[in-house]
């Protein structure tokens, strides 16, 4: 870059970042015109020598609206310049012959981000970097020639912070991240990731939120506005119905446009609306026969004209191909012209011939410039609010002390307690040892793989935490399982590097121990932790056998620990270090207690040990249905598409009943409800009250809760709306507001005020182009589970209220119809 454009860079980038943080005309800047140069003094900077020419070009010109300056970068703008920064500048310090990240000094501004926008340097335009991801920002902790270390914080897995139902505590969580985010120089944040979850197989489960869309909504809302209060961007994924990993690229889902609207979009959309994340990530999929990337339905009549979305789209990692085949191919490009037109205005992570072939395509008049216009300016727009922007003096030093603290709370709240019989949780006693089990205690598991993972400095194990909480730890069994897992784990890392880039996770298999060493250990300690634990990742899908069912090794080792501890009347605690439902209804009935921290984050041996001595009373609930069997789930009977082996094709029939709203409306028993989780405390949920018998605009809904019990704690209210279902067919219940308390103390009381707004009521009815609230009698079902229902109230609306019209989107492309009860 030559120094006339770094000191461009520099001016122009500080007026924006004075502009951007907010001074307004009423600090009226003084401008003293000089016959060569303008100096310019605002607030006590000095500006001087803007130009060489001493002229001040219209983009530098912070007293013109943004939308002025960019408008005068466009006019300044080559036709490959513009299609440069319509793509992104690769995937940094990636060798696509090899496949692999290249060896050496990563040249990227911030090595291990996953790409970036491309600089103008004459122009004085930076690139914008963005980076993954769900948990935690993930960059390369370790760089060449550089003694330093770039360590982020591996906070909990999405379905871990949903399980909080704490939109608050998400809210921190996002500052922090953020925080990590700003100081290491990235410019947006690749998540949240919020699908849903459609069936407990997918292999990305893990990093999104929830089965149902009002909590997913809610979650992500809160972490976007989180991170972004730091002045950096969010980008959240994936837009939308990538439901399933395998044949990601390739695979055409066929939903109709009810499901999409109550179920697949609504947490975007509620997202979108409370927090407006600076950008959306469409996915990989076929969505009813097009490329989500591609359709303009989606990214700008829904997205944009419904639901006021204000930012950028990109594209996941060369979405609009189908298969990495494909791009490797280097002359097949994603078709261009229809991604942006459609309104997806960056092509990550961005590839010549696609760059190659957007000139083309201006050349022969496919694209018009007007059109390609409107896809630049949204990225200058998102340029001209980054960090990269204001040429931010980012420390490389965020504040990992303190977001370490964040994500022990987060993680200790998220956790969910299944089963506690006989108040065997928590545990304080601490004159014997703890035996514990299962190679994963030994090795706990933080988070899943892909671009959810996180390089994070450290983490903390079960048996360290709970070694750090003062309890001790059998050391018969630790010397046996820590070399046993070490060498698996040795296989294992061997298998993945061997498999390349994509290999998803393995279970390590359980050590066999002698029966005998397991009877001793049922005499000679307090209790029994068995640790189970999971992994999945990006590229592949979960599997019923061994994976979502307990393996017979497994079996096998709760069986034997059950029987010889209950012998000597000692009690068995499971721990569940899983990143998606597995089987729990054919084990459950052998152990007294169930801890399900899922994958906890980096202080997660830490967060679980805080719970299970009780210095933090479990207050997390379930945000799916744990089925009593795979084939219970709706969506078992279609998953995972056809062929299976490589699917291009599935079929989304279960309509919306996703989840409990399939489990409650066909009487299906699971194994744990939606919105499930037990406390150390018990609670009274009392004094129901409506703002008003009838409906008219809102209606507020107001429950007390009180600590019955004789230990502090918190509690989720969950409100469920029964719909008069005259014209449609409808779930029995639907979440439609949740509340959480503050810590209450024993024999305190909280009052919870939620609300319903018209759209609460209303259904999608597709042939009305309409969400509409049917006249009649609602129900409101206050639980503290979808199925533990403490208090209900019944409301009126006297008139059909037609509570938006919309425009004709996601026309089916093959014939099915959504299952009805
Ligand atoms: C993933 C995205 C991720 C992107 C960049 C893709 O493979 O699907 O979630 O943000 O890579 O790393």
């Amino acid at each position: 870059m030559k120094n006339n454009s770094i000191s461009k860079i520099a001016k122009t980038s500080l007026l924006s970042a004075l502009l951007i943080s907010g001074i307004s005309w009423a600090k009226k800047p003084e401008i003293k015109e000089t016959k060569i140069n303008p100096i310019i003094t605002l607030n006590g900077f000095t500006f001087s020598d803007l130009n060489k020419n001493g002229k001040l070009d219209r983009y530098e010109d912070y007293r013109l609206s943004i939308q002025d300056r960019i408008q005068d970068l466009i006019n300044q703008m080559t036709d490959d310049e513009k299609a440069s920064m319509l793509i992104g500048i690769g995937m940094p310090g990636f060798d696509w012959a090899k496949m692999q990240f290249t060896a050496g000094k990563d040249t990227a501004k911030v090595p291990g981000s996953a790409g970036g926008t491309t600089a103008i340097s004459r122009l004085g335009i930076p690139s914008v970097i963005v980076s993954d991801g769900p948990a935690g920002l993930r960059i390369k902790s370790i760089r060449e020639e550089d003694s330093n270390t770039y360590y982020a914080t591996a906070f909990p897995v999405g379905t871990a912070l949903a399980s909080t139902w704490n939109v608050a505590l998400i809210n921190t969580v996002g500052k922090a991240m953020g925080n990590e985010v700003k100081e290491y120089g990235v410019d947006v944040l690749l998540g949240p990731g919020m699908n849903i979850h459609r069936n407990p197989l997918c292999g990305r489960n893990f990093e999104y939120y929830s089965e149902d869309p009002l909590i997913a909504g809610k979650i992500a809302a809160a972490m976007v506005n989180g991170v972004q209060s730091n002045g950096v961007g969010t980008s959240i994924k994936h837009f939308a119905a990538n439901n399933q990993e395998r044949n990601r690229m390739g695979v055409n889902a066929h939903v109709s446009e009810r499901a999409l609207r109550e179920i697949y979009l609504r947490g975007f959309e509620i997202t979108v609306k409370e927090s407006q994340p600076w950008t959306v990530m469409s996915s990989y999929n076929l969505l009813n026969g097009t490329y989500t990337s591609a359709r303009k339905d989606l990214l700008t009549t829904v997205l944009r004209d419904e639901w006021g979305f204000k930012g950028l789209v990109m594209t996941d990692w060369f979405g609009g191909y189908n298969g990495f085949g494909a791009i490797m191919a280097k002359d097949v490009v994603s078709d261009v012209a229809k991604q942006l037109t459609a309104g997806n205005d960056l092509l990550m992570p961005g590839l010549p011939a696609q760059q190659n072939a957007i000139v083309e395509d201006i050349k022969s008049g496919k694209l018009s410039k007007e059109e390609i216009n409107i896809n630049l300016r949204r990225v200058l727009e998102l340029v001209m609010r980054s960090p990269a922007m204001s040429n931010y003096k980012y420390s490389n030093k965020p504040n990992l002390k303190e977001n370490a603290e964040v994500t022990r709370q987060a993680a200790a709240e998220g956790v969910v307690l299944l089963k506690n019989n006989n108040n065997v949780l928590p545990f304080t006693s601490k004159s014997a040892p703890l035996a514990v089990f299962g190679v994963t205690s030994y090795d706990f598991i933080s988070g899943g793989t892909g671009s959810g993972d996180v390089n994070e400095a450290y983490s903390v194990s079960l048996i360290e935490g709970l070694t750090n909480s003062g309890f001790s730890i059998d050391t018969e069994l630790e010397g046996l399982y820590k070399p046993f897992m070490a060498a698996q784990k040795e296989i294992e890392t061997k298998r993945r590097e061997k498999e390349g880039l994509l290999a998803t996770p393995k279970r390590l298999p359980e050590l066999e121990l002698n029966q005998e060493v397991i009877k001793n250990k049922a005499n000679t300690s307090e209790l029994a932790l068995i640790t189970i634990g999971r992994n999945a990742g990006e590229g592949d899908d979960r599997k019923v056998d061994e994976d979502f069912n307990l393996a017979q090794d497994e079996i096998n080792l709760i069986d034997v620990v059950s029987a010889a501890f209950h012998a000597q009347g000692k009690k068995v605690v499971v721990v569940l270090n899983i990143g998606g439902v597995i089987e729990t209804a054919s084990w459950k009935d052998k152990v007294d207690a169930i801890l399900l921290p899922w994958q906890p984050g980096q202080e997660g041996g830490n967060s679980v040990a805080d719970v299970f001595s009780g210095k933090v009373t479990p207050s997390g609930k379930l945000t799916m249905t744990f089925p009593v069997k795979y084939e219970d789930t709706p969506s078992a009977k279609n998953w995972i598409g056809t062929p299976a082996e490589n699917p291009t094709s599935v079929t989304y029939e279960e309509g919306i009943y996703v989840g409990y709203r399939y489990f409650n409306t066909f009487h299906v028993k699971p194994s744990y409800e939606f919105g499930y989780g037990l406390s150390y405390t018990t609670f009274d949920v009392s004094n129901l009250k409506l703002s008003s018998s009838a409906f008219a605009d809102k209606m507020n809904v107001t429950v007390t809760v009180k600590n019955t019990g004789k230990i502090a704690g918190k509690e989720v209210v969950e409100l469920y709306l029964s719909a008069p279902a005259k014209t449609i067919d409808k779930p029995t219940e639907e979440l439609k507001a949740f509340g959480k308390t503050n810590l209450l103390q024993p024999g305190e009381s909280q009052t919870i005020v939620l609300t319903l707004n018209p759209k609460d009521l209303a259904s999608f009815i597709p042939n009305k182009k309409a969400w509409i609230a049917e006249a009649g009698s609602y129900k409101v079902a206050i639980g503290t589970s979808s199925l533990n229902i403490k208090q209900t109230a019944n409301f009126t609306l006297a008139k059909e209220k037609i509570v938006e019209k919309t425009n004709s989107a996601f026309a089916a492309d093959s014939e099915f119809t959504d299952l009805k009860h």
